[in-house]
């Protein structure tokens, strides 16, 4: 029953398209648990570059069957065109499965993301503006249109009736946005229903059939435990459940057939949207980071906000999270900057935190205390063993790992396959 879960340990965007494609050469199913079109994830293999946004990462591995379970929000739309993409690029997408209770991003949906941020004004969030909030208030209201429901057409028709008037309501009355017209939407869902019906499965039987059967089983996180609705830097989060907890819920299996969880760390901190950022670099040093690492984001092109590793979010992601171990990403950006530093406590209005405040108010106001350790100027880009790494690297590695509180399994040195090193027995290997 090996079963492990990959999750973002920061704000998102740490890596864990490249760790999941990597790991996935030990697995059977790859899936993908929560969010929706907002996450974006870069794979670089042989067969090439590829941003996926909702397929998992596992989808290169020709024995791999990859999942979409009930937690995550589905745009049909985003989801053919990114299976059309990868088929006609030579990559076999007859493996994926989307489950009957994951919930469809309505074309309102992503009208009412827009229209609700620029209601927002000073305080929006930054959204991805894909209808991910919407969609999932929709799911809690229990006025979601389920990926099933698309099989039966007449139970749609009615459903639309019923829902969609409320859409209107809201969109028109409350935000001066443009009505949905009921039949245009049902024509639309026919479209979809045409193409998807060969994947829609009861994915929670499948991913139980595999447990059952001694599967290697990867469970494919997105966003990051910062973007928790729950336990992240609210309300500047996603609307889903990241952490380790949502991958129970988001694929209908029991916290107990999940053997081991890896969190994913980049090496420095980045975060897109707003929010509070403790360690955020508004200065050249941020900008060199932005820069070396095109830290610009996979789904929408924003700018990411760059900064220095924040232990104490990490740290609070890992206990939050129950890591088994960590992973760490992109060590080799931080090639040649002198002196590297680490965020281990905040400041917060002359007091010393180090636990994550759970008001943004206070996150807002805390500075960042570093411990600051010299740079390096070998280059650790691409090598492949703990022991080449340049001395000031390892002591770098091993200052993360005593701050954030586990070991640091697997250290990605590039973006591709091979740039890994892989320092647990734990971990499995890929490939
Ligand atoms: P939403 O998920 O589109 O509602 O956006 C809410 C917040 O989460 C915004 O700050 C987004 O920038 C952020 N966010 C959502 N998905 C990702 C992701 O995959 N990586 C990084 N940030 C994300």
């Amino acid at each position: 029953m090996p079963t492990f879960a990959v999750i973002g340990g920061q704000w998102g965007d740490e890596g864990k398209g490249k760790v999941v494609d990597y790991l996935s050469g030990w697995a059977n199913l790859v899936a993908r648990y929560s969010g929706g079109n907002n996450a974006g994830h870069t794979v670089l293999n042989e067969q090439g570059e590829f941003r996926l946004h909702l397929v998992p990462s596992g989808i290169f591995w020709p024995r791999v069957t990859c999942v979409i379970g009930n937690g995550v929000v589905v745009d049909p739309d985003i989801l053919l065109s990114e299976m059309d993409e990868l088929q006609s690029r030579g990559v076999d997408v007859s493996r994926l499965q989307l489950s009957d209770r994951a919930h469809v991003i309505m074309p309102y949906h992503i009208a009412l993301d827009k229209l609700e941020e620029r209601d927002r004004g000073a305080s929006a969030i930054g959204t991805t503006e894909r209808g991910i909030g919407p969609a999932y208030v929709d799911k809690t209201a229990r006025t979601g249109i389920r990926v099933g429901d698309l099989t039966d057409t007449d139970a749609l028709l009615e459903r639309l009736h019923a829902v969609v008037p409320q859409k209107n309501a809201i969109i028109t009355k409350v935000f001066s946005g443009d009505a949905f017209d009921v039949d245009d939407l049902f024509q639309q869902c026919l479209v979809w229903r045409e193409r998807l019906l060969p994947f829609i499965a009861p994915v929670e039987e499948t991913i139980r059939t595999a447990l059952a059967s001694g599967d290697n089983v990867l469970l494919e996180g997105a966003q990051g435990t910062m973007l928790d609705l729950d336990h992240g830097t609210y309300p500047y989060v996603t609307s889903s459940n990241p952490t380790i907890g949502g991958a129970s819920v988001g694929l209908g299996i029991s916290p107990r057939s999940i053997e081991g969880v890896f969190g994913v760390y980049k090496a420095y901190t980045t975060r897109v949207g707003a929010g509070p950022m403790p360690t955020e670099l508004l200065d050249h040093v941020g900008e060199a980071i932005r820069r070396k690492a095109w830290e610009y984001g996979t789904t929408t092109g924003r700018p990411r906000r760059c900064g220095w590793f924040d232990a104490v979010a990490a740290r609070y992601s890992q206990v939050l999270n129950g890591l088994t171990e960590g992973i760490l990403t992109r060590l080799d950006v931080l090639d040649g900057m002198s002196p590297v530093k680490v965020c281990v406590s905040y400041n917060l209005d002359g007091n010393t935190v180090t636990e994550m405040p759970s008001r943004s108010s206070d996150l807002f106001r805390c500075k960042p205390v570093y411990e600051e350790l010299p740079g390096w100027d070998i280059p650790t880009a691409g090598l492949t063993r703990f022991e080449d790494l340049p001395n000031e690297a390892k002591r770098y590695v091993e200052t993360l790992e005593q701050a954030v509180g586990c070991a640091m399994g697997l250290i990605s040195t590039g973006p591709k396959r091979h740039e890994t090193i892989l320092r647990s027995t734990m971990i499995p290997h890929g490939g």
